[in-house]
Formats: structure tokens, C-alpha cells, sequence
């Protein structure tokens, strides 16, 4: 079932790598991690599952803020990119399907971190009965995607106004969101604006956020925090980000 996302990471997991940078895009350092970090709170000590860790930055910070972390991922070569960039610090990565978590036994994990994955999945709700299989009692689980609603790689896009010349990047007159409640796979190729992106296509799922919020409920979770982070910097360079949401965060947590 997953063989053609497979593929597409394994095919993309070098540009991926190239992308993070080791410390996330300026999307991931200005609007998304710092909301994580609040939801995630002082993790000093807990054991911390990184799902879908990619080439491993979040399970590296949260190892040097003091956590016990685990990083899977399907793909093996972003699992050898994490251990190549995570040498000398004491994380464990494993190649794994969040799907499928057979490797992983039940109730032992803090906290479960799903960053910009699920909407990269078919597997929506066999992932999220595992995250809740694998988190203790009182664990948490954190998942973020990009927004549903103004989803620039699935049905919406902006129309683009006049270009910044600071920045290079053009400025959005409007979003046009279409086509919300059609629920399908994407085939997105990423390209940066400056013409660099990823070698192959990859599969993007598009949800409504209510079909999101109804699985995280359903597979028992209790929903503790739903939020739409604002850029932590008011420049020109995200004039787009702080007219919409470009991400959704969910904390839910195992009763
Ligand atoms: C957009 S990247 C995010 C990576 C990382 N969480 C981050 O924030 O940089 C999505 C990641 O999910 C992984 N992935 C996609 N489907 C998966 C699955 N079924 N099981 C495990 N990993 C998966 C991909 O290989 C990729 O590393």
C-alpha cells in the first residue's frame, strides 16, 4: 500500500536533507517550532517518539533538551541521514511505518511527535491507533500539518501580487480556496523559489480539518489544543503567513 510513497521519499530524501538544512526551513524556525516547543512544554527526562523524524532535527533538539528520544521513519535513507547528522548524540532511529509500528511495544512513550507527516499518509487512522498504542496513559500526542483550509499543495493556491524586493518573494493578493471538501491525494513538486526543489513528485493528502479533529477523537484521544501559529517575526518575508494560517498543530492527549 505504501510502495509509491516510499519510493517518492527514497527518491527525494537527499534534496529533503539538503531542504532542512539540519535545522529546519524558516517556515519550521519562525511559525511552527516555536508552537511546538510551548505544546511540548519541559521534556527533560521524558521519552519522546519522533514520527516521520525525516533527517532527524527535532529528535536532535529534544536530545539536547534533555529527552529520551526514539526517531522511525520508512525510509531508510533518511534514517542513515539522521544517524549521519546525529553522531555523538544518544538517539535511537529506526526504520519504521508509522502504520505499522510493530517494533515499538505499548505504553511507553511520553509524548509522540508527529511533525508534518500524516499529511503525507494514506494510513491516517491506523497511525493514530498506533501513536495511541505506543503512548502511556497521560501521554501526548503532538501532529502538525500544513493548514487544510489554505492548502497550498492540495485544492488552493494564491494569487500573486507585486514581487518584494527584499525578499524576492511576491507578495499574495488573495487565497483561493476551492474544492475543501474533496478529500484526495495530491502529486505536489516541490520547488523552492529559487528554482531548487526535489528530483520526484510527492503525494500530499488532503483532509478537512473536521475529518482530522473526528479520527484524533475516535481513536480516544482527548483533544487538549488546537492551533493556526502566527510567524514569530512580523517581516516582510511573511506577508502571506500572517494574513492565513500556513499550519495546523493538534495536542491531544491518552486518558
Ligand atoms: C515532510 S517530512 C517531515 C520530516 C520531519 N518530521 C520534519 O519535521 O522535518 C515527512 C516525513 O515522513 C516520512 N514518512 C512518510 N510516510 C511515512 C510512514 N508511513 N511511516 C514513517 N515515515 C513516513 C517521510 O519519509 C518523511 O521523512
Amino acid at each position: 500500500m505504501n510502495d509509491h510513497l516510499l519510493s517518492q521519499w527514497e527518491a527525494n530524501a537527499e534534496a529533503f536533507a539538503q531542504l532542512i538544512n539540519g535545522r529546519g526551513t524558516p517556515h519550521h524556525r519562525k511559525i511552527l517550532n516555536p508552537c511546538i516547543h510551548r505544546l511540548m512544554g519541559d521534556v527533560k527526562g521524558k521519552k519522546i517518539l519522533d514520527a516521520g523524524c525525516g533527517e532527524g532535527y527535532l529528535s536532535r533538539i529534544y536530545t539536547e533538551k534533555g529527552a529520551d528520544v526514539v526517531g522511525v521513519d520508512f525510509s531508510p535513507k533518511l534514517i542513515a541521514l539522521s544517524q549521519k547528522r546525529s553522531a555523538g548524540l544518544d538517539i535511537e532511529f529506526l526504520v519504521a511505518d508509522i502504520c505499522q509500528l510493530d517494533s515499538l511495544k505499548d505504553n511507553q512513550f511520553d509524548v509522540v511527535l508527529c511533525n508534518l507527516v500524516l499529511l503525507n499518509v494514506e494510513c491516517l487512522d491506523k497511525s493514530l491507533h498506533e501513536f495511541y498504542r505506543v503512548l502511556r496513559p497521560s501521554g501526548f500526542l503532538i501532529f502538525s500539518v500544513v493548514h487544510p483550509a489554505f492548502n497550498v499543495y492540495g485544492p488552493g493556491y494564491w494569487e500573486v501580487g507585486e514581487k518584494i524586493k527584499t525578499t524576492g518573494r511576491r507578495k499574495g493578493k488573495y487565497f483561493i480556496s476551492d474544492q475543501y471538501f474533496t478529500e484526495k491525494e495530491f502529486f505536489v513538486l516541490w520547488k523552492s523559489r529559487k528554482g531548487d526543489g526535489f528530483p520526484q513528485k510527492f503525494s500530499f493528502f488532503h483532509r478537512t480539518i473536521s475529518t482530522y479533529v473526528n479520527q484524533v477523537i475516535n481513536t480516544g484521544f482527548r483533544l487538549m489544543a488546537l492551533e493556526e501559529p502566527l510567524p514569530v517575526e512580523a517581516t516582510e518575508f511573511f506577508d502571506r503567513e500572517r494574513r492565513i494560517p500556513f499550519f495546523l498543530v493538534i495536542k491531544a492527549e491518552k486518558p
